[in-house]
């Protein structure tokens, strides 16, 4: 049965040995055979490095002075082509300069010739401890590689969705200043055809144009601030106005609120300083918990949305409070999860909350909820004041 060396089990620890003395090579093969690893031996350094591409080894032991290629450049070539792999360098007593060399180049260890079996185990189990432990910062940083991807998608996700659904709210909201503006622009046409000339004719018109410089610069507004949430942008942290954001997402909202016939309510403390966030991100948070909120209150009821100071700590603080129906104290754990919702399909898909806590997570803020079953819910998000 093969030995297993290490925690490297699935097929074994690999070692190249690369030296020029015939003896030197058979002693320490026989030794670390017996020590169960897979020996491959070379008599020079060119032909080392072509085993390493052959065999692969975890781990090369290689002597400083061969003639030909040097052990020196042995191991910078090993570096450069696997970095991955282990190199111990055999130096002869008082060669401390070539030691200390080797080293700089990132050899794991050195060992003095003639080889003693106990430096040598030594110096193996070190190197096998160094290649695992960067094998595993790999993995590890394979796997936050692959968790930041999935945030980004699941951040893509959520925000098309919520677009739809602001999409079919906005164009509403649009419609009836649309529908304004064109009877005013009508009316003002038919006066202008009968061609009467009143004395309070360019008053008139001058608050019919005011109208509709009014509804139409409404209009550009709701347009613009779909246009920038949809906008597919990487996080952008700048200073962000509370009012400002919070006025931005109210106006892609109301429509939905109207039509619940639910109430809303503003609470802004006044004086509050600028924060430093992504606007787009923290609107998306903001949507989602109003869009939620407006789920909660199937029949109606208050929505209030306030900023403040937190009274225990230096944040600032965005609430969104519902009358609704409140969350049970079986799903509250589960809210943030992706995927987890109690809305009927078609209605929820459950990225909503998870959205929002990645995004404070990332702005360094947290999040909190409190919730009474039949009164309503408050979420709290609270972000660092710079
Ligand atoms: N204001 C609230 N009142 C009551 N329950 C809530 C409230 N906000 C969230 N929830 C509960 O948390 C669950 C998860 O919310 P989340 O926003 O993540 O997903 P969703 O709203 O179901 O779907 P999506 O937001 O993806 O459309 C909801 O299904 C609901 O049960
Ligand atoms: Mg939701």
């Amino acid at each position: 049965m093969k030995r297993t060396n290490g925690t490297l089990t699935d097929e074994g620890w690999r070692i190249v040995l690369i030296d020029d003395e015939e003896g030197i090579r058979r002693v320490t093969r026989i030794t670390l055979e017996d020590a169960g690893y897979n020996v491959y031996t070379a008599e020079n350094g060119e032909r080392g490095l072509a085993l390493c591409n052959e065999a692969a080894p975890q781990i090369v032991i290689t002597d400083v002075r061969m003639p030909g290629m040097d052990g020196i450049a042995v191991l910078e070539q090993i570096k450069q082509t696997h970095p991955e792999t282990e190199v111990i360098v055999a130096t002869a007593f008082g060669e401390m300069d070539l030691a200390i060399r080797a080293l700089q180049l990132d050899a794991s260890d050195f060992i003095t010739k003639p080889l003693h079996s106990e430096a040598l185990t030594i110096a193996l189990e070190r190197a096998k401890t160094r290649y695992n432990g960067r094998k595993q910062l790999k993995d590890y940083t394979i796997f936050l590689e692959r968790e930041v991807e999935y945030q980004a998608r699941i951040l893509h996700q959520d925000k098309m969705l919520s677009l739809g659904r602001l999409a079919a709210s906005v164009v509403h909201e649009i419609n009836n200043p649309l529908a304004g503006i064109l009877n005013y622009c009508r009316l003002m046409i038919k006066i202008l055809e009968r061609g009467e000339a009143s004395a309070d004719q360019p008053g008139k018109f001058m608050r019919y144009l005011d109208l509709v410089e009014k509804e139409t610069s409404r209009c550009s507004q709701i347009v613009s601030s779909l246009l920038t949430f949809s906008r597919k942008s990487p996080a952008a942290f700048g200073p962000v106005v509370i009012t400002d954001l919070v006025q931005r997402s109210v106006l892609l909202c109301r429509h939905k609120l109207e039509l619940s016939n639910i109430r809303l309510e503003k609470a802004i403390e006044s004086d509050l300083p600028e924060i430093r966030s992504d606007y787009n991100q923290l609107q998306q948070c903001l949507i989602n918990l109003v869009f939620n909120a407006a789920d909660a209150m199937p029949d109606g009821g208050t929505l209030t949305l306030s900023a403040l100071r937190s009274p225990s700590s230096p944040d600032i603080c965005l609430r969104v409070t519902d009358t609704g129906i409140g969350i049970a104290a079986k799903d509250l754990p589960h809210i943030f999860e992706p995927f987890f919702t109690t809305k009927d399909e078609g209605y929820g898909v459950g990225l909503g909350l998870s959205t929002v806590y990645g995004i404070i997570q990332n702005h360094q803020g947290s999040v909190q909820v409190e919730s009474e079953v039949g009164k309503g819910t408050t979420f709290s998000l609270c972000l660092p004041i710079p």
